[in-house]
């Protein structure tokens, strides 16, 4: 099959020629139409987290496809299927992390020592087949096509997450900083679900693009969130802990900064002049909640409620894809196909 490896750390992708993989137990094999590229897949190239120890390495965890074959032992999925996969497969199931028999969520990646994770311990699904845990898979609603599901299976399922973990009650201002992959979604999420909502992003080209997402307003910063009303909610969805810090001034009582973003160089502070403490604010953290959570988001997509803006590669240019994604260019999720 042909696949994109990432030769070494901070090398340009290539599509190669690597061997097909096999649906072992427990798993199914995916024939990999489309796979979104994710900020992380580009962090993971780059080396700024762990590159992968796997020959070859091939990233990516937003593969949506068909099933071509069923390992021993699935009784949930069948040939033929369209289905959904996502970064977490699966986990030990006797470390005391998996003791405690939560479901599978990225919080799973990140505490059992022998998780499964796409693209980092096993290969991902930036290629035309993949294998995966058939836990792990969802079924994809029949109307929602490849390649605008794909990117819901990172950018939307986290962007879901974030807003369901902060719990925003009807009448609640919800901003969103940060207008990428996972932010455009956001902003689409919260007006969805009826929120007031405001888009916070430094880029002047998307003032007019987030609203068109649904955004009452959009401002550059936290100083012109404050201005603006301030908001009970932050979903902060780009890459940056200190624009996540400066946005606190704009954060209202009891509000909640829900951190979304993995900033892999800079620290989240609450700034010494904030009286973080006195407004009984939050800070929480966001990743894959559950596939339940995953099924709501791409609900919402099914019933037209919101539509990922995506930008489509062939294979063969999977790596001009990943150079758009590194220059901030990309509206706002590259796909590849590999059809
Ligand atoms: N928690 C999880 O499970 C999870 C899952 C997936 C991704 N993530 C994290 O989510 C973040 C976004 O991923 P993505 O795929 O949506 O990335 P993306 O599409 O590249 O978007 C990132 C956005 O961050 C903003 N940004 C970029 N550089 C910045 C800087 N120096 N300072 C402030 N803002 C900056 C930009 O928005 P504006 O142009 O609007 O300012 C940009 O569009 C990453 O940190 C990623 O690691 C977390
Ligand atoms: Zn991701
Ligand atoms: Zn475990």
């Amino acid at each position: 099959m042909k696949a994109a490896v990432v030769p070494e750390v901070k090398a340009r992708w290539e599509l190669r020629e690597i061997p097909t993989p096999k649906a072992g137990p427990g798993q199914v094999l995916i024939r990999v139409h489309a796979c979104g590229v994710c900020h992380n897949d580009l962090w993971v190239g780059q080396g700024v987290f762990p590159f992968p120890p796997l020959d070859p390495v091939v990233v990516g965890h937003e593969a949506a496809g068909e099933i071509v074959e069923v390992g021993p032992g699935v009784t949930t999925r069948r040939v033929g299927e369209r289905v959904g996969t996502t970064w977490v497969q699966a986990t030990c199931g006797r470390c005391e992390y998996c003791r405690l028999n939560l479901p599978l969520t990225g919080q799973s990646g990140m505490n059992c020592p022998e998780s499964v994770m796409s693209g980092l311990t096993v290969q991902g699904g930036h290629a035309e087949y993949v294998a995966v845990s058939a836990e792990s898979t969802v079924l994809l609603p029949d109307t929602v096509p490849y390649e605008v599901a794909a990117p819901m299976l990172c950018a939307g399922y986290t962007a879901w997450s974030a807003l369901r973990a902060a719990g925003p009650k009807p009448h609640e201002r919800v901003a969103v900083l940060g207008i990428g992959g996972l932010g455009h979604l956001a902003v689409q999420f919260s007006r969805a679900c009826g929120f007031e909502t405001i888009a916070i992003t430094r880029s002047p080209d998307k003032h007019r693009l987030a609203r068109s997402l649904g955004a009452d307003h959009v401002v550059a910063d936290g100083e012109q969130l404050r201005a603006a009303g301030g908001a009970d909610v932050v979903l902060v969805t780009g890459t940056s802990y200190q624009a996540a810090g400066e946005t606190l001034q704009g954060l209202r009582p009891h509000g909640r900064i829900v951190l979304a973003t993995i900033d892999p160089v800079n620290s989240f502070t609450i700034p010494p002049t904030s009286p973080f403490w006195a407004q009984r604010q939050q800070v929480i953290g966001a990743t894959h909640n559950g596939l339940d959570q995953l099924t709501e988001a791409l609900g919402l997509v099914a019933s037209g409620a919101v539509t990922p803006l995506i930008e489509t590669f062939p294979k063969e240019r999977v790596a001009e894809a990943l150079e758009r994604v590194d220059r901030g260019e990309v509206r706002f999720r590259a796909v590849v196909s590999y059809v």
